[in-house]
């Protein structure tokens, strides 16, 4: 290696190494073989910083010389299925531009990494971390594609499946065929006693068709703990080797091109009797020394947090106190989804503003991955506080939710299916498309032609708020065509127990082929979203560091949303109804946006003096022009 490569690595390493040191020693500082594993884990770093290929050392300069590059107003992303998108990893090769003419810098591929067969939770159960599923392509496919899209200006994310493996995985196998050393890096109990008081305050995340948390295994006659599936192990991160493994996957993973890894079910992480063995410190301590030693060894890589987990419980993801900027860069931000969603079936907005008022700030090193769908269905994770402050009930509205999605509340305009009824809570989650969610399936069945206008209004409006939220768009795929749910998978026997995969179409090349005629349906959505890209890559106010603060607009139906940093300050405005509605102008006024308001979405100016008019289903995306503001 040469000198210079060496002495990035010594300054990194000094720069990092109190990062690394205190979340270490919080989770293994009692051990008495601590520095042996701390050696361990700087071995695993030096061994991926010799290993990481010459261009993407290059890639951490730019990164390190431009750390706010995942921040800015220009990031778009996408995320889909390699095989529904397009067959093979060499498949996405092809279907770069198309991508690019839609506006994306951030390519998100769902699980690729190789999966034991079916059921295997949607690719969420993996048994070979450094091998492709082999009927999407190989690790030299992925490399190739990785750095094809890094050429196009495309950040790749792949997920990091790290709260548990495959059944299949051979640490498994090795563990069921009686190995001690194998067995440790799981959790396994003799009988029902521990199990059963753990059971008492965990929740079952699928109720349905996985009930309880622990998965009896005769061969070894051991309760495993199983959180989500039985094929599915939770790892053992008490066990400082399996930390040490992941580490090793996460650098491997880094030095195949891979910038941003999406960190799996990471609330899960750390088990502590008597808790809901959610959220736990430790699993934080886990993400920052996973960050911290990453940035010595590939500085280009960011992690994202997947943690669906109550807002209070979701900001600590992004690092709080000594962790600011030190844990990931990115999270989900869940709790806007939910919001958009509830807004958008009641038409009034003061649950979502009051919600997001109450939401902490989060460090300036990072943002929120905003989005209107996933792969996942939706759990209404509505307070009762939140909800009782509003003067709602919160158990009768997420009732309200999931028959409104489902389509079973009348004048419902959506057609969704219920998820994973749990009876002892009352809970039903939603799946479906955003498009069928948003009443374009029903509108086309019932050939509504001012049903199909608003549809498309409302998928336009709800892509306008993640546009303009604080932090990176992620839009689902086919949601720019308004794919509607799709219910292929009840034809496959090993998919029909699942209905997420009603959400989960595969693209519709024809329909993109539609896309190029804006006059048609499919084109009016496509150039719609495509004009909101545009728009916000224009708007450098949206850049992630911008402070964003929910705001009464005196009108229940509209949403405000302040965007404010030295790059300018903006007002949106998203009417949630189907009828014209007005914010007051002394409204305006006094949030201080005065004189000629400009709307960068429509390029129009207003007079920032009169009442603002907003149509059915508008945002507004306004800035005071001159010297009045
Ligand atoms: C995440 C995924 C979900 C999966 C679970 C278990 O929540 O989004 O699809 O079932 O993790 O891996």
């Amino acid at each position: 290696m040469a000198a210079m490569e060496k002495e990035i690595f010594r300054i990194r390493f000094k720069q990092y190494f109190p990062d690394v040191f205190r979340p270490l020693k919080l989770l293994y500082g009692h051990r008495e073989d601590f520095q042996k594993h701390l050696r361990n884990f700087l071995t695993i770093v030096a061994k991926g910083y010799a290993q990481r290929p010459k261009e993407l050392r290059l890639l951490d300069l730019h990164r390190v010389a431009e750390p706010d590059w995942f921040q800015k107003s220009d990031m778009i992303g996408y995320v889909c299925y390699v095989d529904r998108f397009a067959g093979t990893l060499q498949g996405v090769v092809g279907k770069i531009p198309y991508l690019k003419s839609l506006g994306i810098t951030y390519l998100h591929l769902m699980p690729l990494l190789n999966p034991r067969p079916r059921p295997n939770d949607g690719g969420y159960a993996v048994i070979d971390y450094r091998e492709v599923n082999p009927e999407l392509g190989s690790m030299t496919d992925l490399k190739n594609l990785a750095t094809e899209l890094h050429h196009n200006g495309i950040s790749l994310c792949i997920d990091m499946v790290c709260n548990h493996t495959a059944r299949e995985h051979p640490w498994v196998q090795k563990a069921l065929a009686g190995d001690q050393k194998y067995q440790n890096y799981y959790i396994m109990f003799p009988d029902r006693t521990v199990p059963d008081q753990y059971e008492r305050t965990l929740l079952e995340i699928f109720p349905d068709f996985s009930p309880g948390n622990f998965t009896y295994y005769p061969e070894i006659e051991r309760w495993v703990w199983t959180t989500f599936n039985d094929y599915q192990w939770d790892l053992n991160y008490q066990n400082p080797l399996v930390f040490g493994e992941m580490l090793d996957i996460v650098l491997f993973l880094a030095n195949q091109g891979i910038e941003i890894l999406r960190m799996d079910a990471v609330a899960f992480m750390w088990k502590r009797l008597g808790t809901d063995c959610q959220n736990q410190p430790e699993a934080h301590y886990i993400l920052q020394a996973f960050r911290a030693l990453s940035r010595i060894a590939a500085p280009g890589l960011i992690l994202k947090a997947e943690a669906i987990v109550p807002p209070d419980k979701l900001v600590p993801y992004l690092g709080q106190k000594e962790a600011t900027n030190k844990e990931c860069e990115l999270a989900y931000h869940n709790s806007f989804m939910v919001q958009l969603w509830s807004s958008l079936a009641s038409g009034d907005v003061t649950l979502m503003t009051h919600a997001l008022q109450q939401m902490p700030e989060i460090p300036t090193g990072t943002s929120w991955i905003t989005y209107i769908r996933c792969h996942d269905d939706i759990g209404w994770a509505i307070s009762d506080e939140d909800a009782e402050s509003m003067g709602l009930s919160g158990i009768l509205h997420r009732a309200f939710l999931s028959d409104f999605y489902s389509g079973r509340f009348p004048k419902s305009f959506a057609r969704g299916a219920t998820f994973q009824h749990n009876p002892k809570t009352g809970d039903r989650r939603i799946s479906g498309t955003l498009a069928s969610l948003a009443g374009l399936e029903l509108a086309l069945e019932t050939e509504n032609w001012q049903a199909l206008d608003l549809a498309v209004r409302r998928i336009l409006l709800l892509h306008g708020l993640i546009f303009s939220f604080r932090g990176l768009p992620l839009i689902y795929m086919g949601d720019e065509l308004g794919l509607l749910n799709d219910t292929s998978y009840l034809d496959h026997p090993l998919l029909a127990d699942d209905n997420r995969w009603m959400h989960r179409p595969f693209m519709d090349w024809e329909k993109a082929n539609e896309a190029r005629d804006w006059t048609g349906l499919t084109g009016r959505i496509y150039k719609g979203i495509n004009h909101l890209i545009r728009a916000r890559k224009q708007t450098h106010a949206f850049h992630a560091q911008a402070l964003a603060f929910a705001v009464w607009t005196h009108n229940i139906h509209v949403f405000g949303l302040i965007r404010e940093s030295p790059r300018g300050r903006l007002l949106i405005l998203a009417n949630f109804s189907e009828n014209v509605q007005t914010v007051p102008r002394y409204r305006i006024h006094d949030m201080k946006f005065k004189g000629q308001l400009h709307d960068h979405l429509d390029g129009q100016n207003y007079d920032g003096s009169s009442d603002m008019a907003l149509e059915p289903y508008q945002t507004l995306w306004l800035e005071s022009m001159g010297k009045n503001q």
